[in-house]
């Protein structure tokens, strides 16, 4: 076969091998095998100065216009191809942004304090009361003077109220939030109050920073039977739909009268457990103390320094309850560190909600 001819059969051939090549991947193979060092047709031209002079230009320029076009052919074949494979990918690496991320995250869950806030607050939006926010820094007023503190009571001294500098406190409860959803909102006020109080105590029943909700309503008409109704309605979605409340007599300086309130314990009856034995919950006495409360007293509604709120015209009661003290109360947790060391055993317990 004459060197022309060879020529032509390589070029015949590549042309139907690179047309009927599948992939990207199979042209880079036919390139390598027609156009690479060691293949045919590059050796031929390599070797042109070999052959005798007359056939050299012949030879010569059939081979490079072999080799342009067996390039120009794998280029746009490889082009073509690209296309389609890149399509390919496109359709089946689709990326749907609406799946679950695999595997899920694991997403923890509230801590306690924050479920029974919630559990807390829904109970109360049910009741038609609305809920009320307060600042941490608060006032000398706010926190004791409208509330009706003596100047002597012993809750004023620094040993049971962190001072800021500048005169302003941390505040002790959140009744300070009564005389703030008073002022420039007249009656009727429905209004729970929760947040996180502060005082100087640290052992198994105290720590120094805690969570109280706080209750105030002022109408025309309020009475302690509004107090009670309000408050069994609340023990019951908190305790079970079997409870009892009872208020005993207390002292608070912005209510009067002012109770404490118990309810009935839920862990035995009347303080016997099933066995015979003592309820070491309610310690045998049927009981359990869950807040304080009473009707306010007319001191704090004249304090408020609107007319609206003239003792003689509305009434009014209030209920403040440590959120910390609910939840163990519910969930038979011993200690109240408990809460605030942040060790998962303990916080997993409460994951299930
Ligand atoms: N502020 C009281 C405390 O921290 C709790 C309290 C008692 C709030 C009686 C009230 C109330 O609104 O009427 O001990």
């Amino acid at each position: 076969m004459s060197a022309l001819d060879r020529i032509e059969a390589i070029r015949a051939a590549a042309e139907s091998a690179v047309s009927a090549a599948a992939d990207t991947a199979a042209l880079e193979d036919l390139r390598i095998a027609y156009l690479g060092r060691k293949a045919e047709l590059p050796q031929l031209l390599r070797t042109v100065a070999e052959l005798p002079p007359e056939e050299r230009s012949a030879v010569g320029s059939a081979a490079n216009a072999a080799r342009q076009a067996i390039t120009a052919l794998i280029e746009a074949r490889t082009a073509e191809l690209a296309g389609a494979e890149l399509d390919e990918r496109l359709r089946s690496d689709r990326l749907d942004v609406t799946l679950p991320a695999a595997p899920a995250c694991p997403l923890g869950h509230l801590h306690l304090i924050t479920q029974t806030w919630r559990d807390i607050e829904d109970v109360f939006l049910g009741l038609g009361f609305s809920v009320a926010e307060g600042p941490e820094s608060e006032s000398v007023e706010y926190n004791f003077d409208s509330l009706n503190f003596t100047e002597t009571h012993p809750a004023r001294a620094s040993s049971d109220t962190f001072y800021l500098e500048g005169g302003a406190l941390l505040r002790t409860h959140t009744s300070p939030v009564q005389m703030r959803s008073m002022i420039g909102s007249p009656p009727p006020i429905y209004v729970i109050a929760p947040g996180r109080v502060y005082r100087p105590d640290n052992d198994a029943t105290h720590t120094p920073q805690f969570h109280q909700v706080e209750g105030l309503a002022v109408d025309e008409g309020v009475t302690l039977a509004d107090l009670k109704g309000t408050l069994l309605a609340f023990a019951r979605a908190i305790f079970g739909g079997e409870r009892e409340v009872q208020l005993r007599p207390s002292f608070f300086p912005f209510t009067e009268p002012s109770v404490e309130v118990d309810v009935s314990c839920f862990a035995c009856s009347r303080g016997t457990l099933a066995d015979g034995s003592r309820c070491p919950l309610c310690k045998g006495s049927g009981w359990l103390e869950i807040l304080g409360a009473g009707m306010v007293d007319p001191n704090v509604l004249l304090a408020v320094g609107d007319e609206r709120y003239d003792p003689e015209r509305v009434s009014g009661f209030a209920f403040g309850m440590g959120i910390e003290r609910i939840a163990m109360l519910r969930h038979g947790i011993p200690d109240l560190r408990l809460y605030f060391d942040n060790d998962l055993r303990f916080l997993a317990q409460f994951g299930a909600r």
